[in-house]
């Protein structure tokens, strides 16, 4: 049931109003839908065809008069009326049980209180209705619950109504201005509490805004409130979009499949995004509640008021909406190391993720051609590929034509349905671009690798650089040649930029140039270049692709310890790191012994010390390429080996750098109140980075340092990272870690923190995890601490997860199935751990094909989890 991009077709019927009645029960909720439509003249179809899942229908009338069985076909999932009137009013009274809901889709119980969660098709789970995101209309909601089980009652918009009922119920009324699709309704009813706050926009238009939390949560919600605020100001002034309601809210809840959803007016939230104080957040949990309150509340403009065509176009909102979550967050930090700072965080997750995606089974472009479950293109190539395009038109426009590429967007679509399509045309149109080859980001799948070679001309005084891209070819596509912008600086041998001229560019001087490579190959031409530079080539990482050069290590520890380009500066020191990587993997399987150069340590060193540098920088700088990146780029996997070899560069590193480690340990403490700016995140971020170190091979003197850390931390990041630091150094951490479960068994967050360190820690082996499970807070029903758990030892723990004798792949199995009983879309997650199978050794690979049989044969799988191990078995 494979659904196709090309076969999509108008709507037959549009959809003017929506009136909602709920009479709220955990057990049978009764919703009551009274929907005005009207024919589409863009259909040659009379059909009206509603969808429902799991909905029992009590009543339906048309324009006042009841249907009966034969008047209307009922099939599976399509409720159709074939031959309609032009105009409608349908009357639909359907059934639904909310606390037997554990797919988290549709109207759903978490801890005693209602919520709901529409996208991508949730809403069809609530009612029957035209559920597409090109179907807009004007949605009023009335909701009934008891008064004393759910004082709160939310919907999309304004209040505009409340009051009692019998029986101790009560009521609330509630209208959004604002046509939206159905994947943007939302509900909430509950106990809960706000921190509210009323906030003045620039216009002076007063609105309140609101962090909704259970009780004992209302200590935690300042920044999540400081981040909207901080979202909605930024908005207002990168871009000039304004708040549209007198209301926004947000609310958390702890039952969540992914991580947030920016349903108008009403966000609803993983508690994860929301919660956070000194003592149960880390840093980089601030961070991501920065990110994800300003991803949902962006959306507001890029998602709901421009929304998308159909479920193909997903990257249209999700790739812009992370972009300027992206741009928000490196604004807030201010700074330009800062911006490099998140730039770098970005590459590792393409790397980490989007890249073997993109290799993989589940390989698809920007903007898929086909889908079996939408939930499942949920991916980093929607949104974080999807984010480096949009970022690629910032580069080649410039944030003053990518601006206007915005406002032009907004005056065309405001209000409408749109495709990626839309976007581009924008854009180009704005700034007088062609930017039709530019679509190829959008269709063609994969990482595109571009191989660089230079040529100096000593007497010419001339540098050339030849680009040359090809990109694999996927079962179902030819490749064409992508517009890739390249943008490059030239070291000259002090360190310094060279002024650069070239013959496309103008002939100012600039330290940086983007060179746009759309051929095959292409030759770009320097001039006046009095010496052979070291070229800085991608900086900022300009394109999502991989970029070969030859360098030489002179040249890359040139470019470790001079480039301009932070980004670059850091990929230099990647390079040197991944190479020995590769080499020390190949002797462990090899039986060699290791070794590691002086010259290498000697680099390290020289940056670790280096406090002319943010200590965030020299942490990144200093994070070696993870055990999943360096797979990647071998032919055959071979995950003890890695892990052999990457620990061995750590305890190397490790010893040789005692002394300095120590001392920037001691350096890059952070006293008095906790601040979670980047300033302090980053000392603490290269604090514990050094920390780690020092524990590899501790002595006693060491694990007193992580013991008296962990005693006396004043934050949770210091905390957990001398817990974690003290779980990886081998010596029992049991004491620790039990008095951490003591300490915080009380908070939800902190307890996934718990299961999650100790699935990652290299110790963990498949028995570790089963014993883990039986712990009484362990439960598969809760995603974020499934998550904590299982995916945290099958992403997370490499090694152990690929145990020679295939049993953490049966674990794996067993758990997708388990899921998938109580939650497809958590469960097809899972389900993704096996994508790269193939590239493993022989052995590894027999036993991972047995597992994704198993799961494969395995009657009454979900959709979600079909596809996935479909594809992977399919896949090549
Ligand atoms: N639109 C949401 C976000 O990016 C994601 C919701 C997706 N939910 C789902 N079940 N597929 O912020
Ligand atoms: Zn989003």
């Amino acid at each position: 049931q494979t659904i196709f991009r090309k076969d999509y077709l108008p709507p037959s019927y549009l959809v003017d109003t929506v009136e909602l009645g709920f009479d709220l029960d955990p057990a049978r909720t009764i919703v009551a839908n009274r929907v005005t439509l009207r024919h589409n003249p863009l259909s040659k179809s009379r059909d009206i065809v509603l969808h429902g899942e799991e909905l029992e229908l009590v009543q339906l009338r048309m324009n006042g008069k009841p249907l009966q069985a034969g008047q209307y076909e009922l099939n599976g999932n399509t409720l159709t009326i074939r031959k309609a009137p032009l105009a409608v009013v349908l009357e639909i009274e359907t059934l639904t049980a909310p606390a037997k809901n554990t797919t988290l889709s549709g109207l759903y119980v978490s801890n005693g209180n209602f919520f709901t969660q529409c996208e991508a098709e949730g809403f069809r789970r609530i009612t029957y209705f035209p559920d597409r995101p090109d179907v807009m209309a004007k949605y009023t909601v009335m909701l009934r619950a008891d008064k004393a089980l759910y004082p709160v009652l939310l919907s999309n918009g304004n209040l505009v109504e409340q009051g009692e009922l019998d029986d101790g119920r009560h009521y609330a009324k509630w209208e959004d201005p604002f046509k939206k699709p159905s994947y943007l309704f939302a509900l909430v009813a509950a106990r809960l509490v706000c921190q509210e706050e009323r906030y003045t926009l620039q216009s002076g238009r007063e609105v309140l805004l609101q962090v909704w939390v259970e009780e004992g949560n209302l200590d935690k919600t300042d920044y999540a409130m400081q981040s909207l605020k901080n979202s909605i100001r930024w908005d207002e002034e990168r871009f000039g979009l304004e708040l549209d309601l007198d209301r926004f809210m947000i609310v958390a809840v702890g039952d969540f499949n992914m991580g947030a959803m920016e349903n108008k007016g009403l966000n609803i939230f993983n508690t994860k995004f929301v919660l956070a104080n000194p003592r149960v957040a880390t840093d980089v949990d601030y961070a991501g509640i920065e990110a994800v309150v300003g991803h949902e509340y962006f959306h507001n403009w890029t998602g709901n008021r421009v929304t998308c065509r159909d479920w193909f176009q997903l990257s249209l909102k999700e790739g812009l909406t992370v972009f300027r979550d992206q741009e928000f967050s490196a604004d807030m930090i201010g700074t330009d190391s800062g911006r490099a700072v998140t730039r770098i965080d970005q590459v590792r997750t393409l790397r980490q993720a989007q890249f073997p995606e993109d290799a993989g089974p589940m390989a698809h472009p920007v903007r898929p051609d086909s889908f079996v479950e939408i939930n499942n293109f949920y991916t980093v190539t929607i949104y974080e590929k999807g984010a480096e395009v949009v970022r690629m038109y910032q580069t080649l426009v410039g944030r003053d034509g990518f601006r206007k590429g915005m406002d032009l967007y907004f005056a065309r679509h405001d209000g409408q349905a749109v495709e990626c399509d839309d976007f581009r045309a924008a854009m180009a149109d704005a700034n007088g671009r062609d930017l039709s080859q530019f679509e190829r980001w959008y269709s063609q799948a994969g990482t595109p690798v571009v191989r660089a070679e230079t040529r100096y001309d000593a007497a010419a005084k001339t540098f050339d650089i030849t680009l040359r891209q090809h990109c694999a070819a996927s079962a179902d596509q030819q490749q064409l040649p992508f517009h890739i912008p390249v943008a490059v600086g030239l070291l000259g041998a002090d360190g310094r930029d060279l002024p650069l001229k070239t013959d496309a560019q103008d002939r100012q001087g600039h330290a940086t140039v983007v060179l746009e490579l759309r051929r095959e190959e292409q030759t770009f031409r320097f001039h006046d270049i009095a010496e052979r530079p070291t070229p800085s080539i991608l900086r900022d990482f300009s394109a999502p692709v991989v970029l070969e050069y030859d360098y030489s290590d002179a040249e890359l520890l040139h470019l470790f310890s001079h480039d301009s380009d932070p980004v670059n500066r850091w990929e230099a020191g990647q390079r040197l790191a991944m190479a020995r990587l590769l080499k020390l993997t190949a002797a462990v399987a090899a039986g060699a012994p290791l070794t590691l150069d002086d010259t290498f340590i000697a680099a390290q060193r020289a940056l670790l010390v280096d406090d002319s540098l943010d200590p965030a920088f020299r942490e990144l700088a200093l994070i070696l390429p993870s055990e999943t990146i360096i797979a990647e780029r071998m032919a055959v996997v071979e995950p003890q080996a890695i892990h052999t070899a990457r620990q061995f560069m750590r305890r190397t590193l490790a010893a040789a750098l005692k002394p300095e480690l120590l001392a920037q340990y001691h350096a890059n403490q952070t006293p008095g109140a906790y601040s979670p700016d980047a300033l302090s995140a980053g000392k603490r971020a290269l604090k514990n980075l050094a920390l780690a170190y020092l524990l590899i091979a501790p002595r006693e003197a060491e694990l007193a340092l992580a013991r008296r850390q962990f005693a006396e931390a004043g934050n949770m990041t210091d905390r957990a990272a001398a817990l974690v630091a003290l779980i990886h150094s081998g010596s029992d951490a049991g004491a620790h870690l039990h008095s951490f479960y003591q300490d915080f068994e009380q908070e939800a967050l902190v307890v996934d923190k718990w299961f999650a360190m100790q699935a990652a820690a290299p110790g963990t082996d498949v028995a570790a995890v089963r014993q883990l499970m039986e712990h009484p807070a362990f439960t598969l029903k809760n995603p974020n601490r499934a998550r904590s758990l299982i995916f945290n030892f099958t992403n997370g723990n490499p090694s152990q997860f690929h145990a020679a004798d295939g049993s953490a792949y049966e674990f794996w199995a067993e758990h997708v199935i388990k899921l998938d009983a109580l939650n497809p879309q958590v469960a097809a997650r899972l389900a993704r751990s096996m994508d790269r199978w193939r590239r493993y050794t022989p052995a590894l690979q027999a036993h991972m094909q047995r597992a994704l049989e198993r799961v494969a044969a395995h009657a009454r799988l979900s959709n979600d989890v079909l596809e996935v191990v479909s594809k992977a078995l399919a896949g090549a």
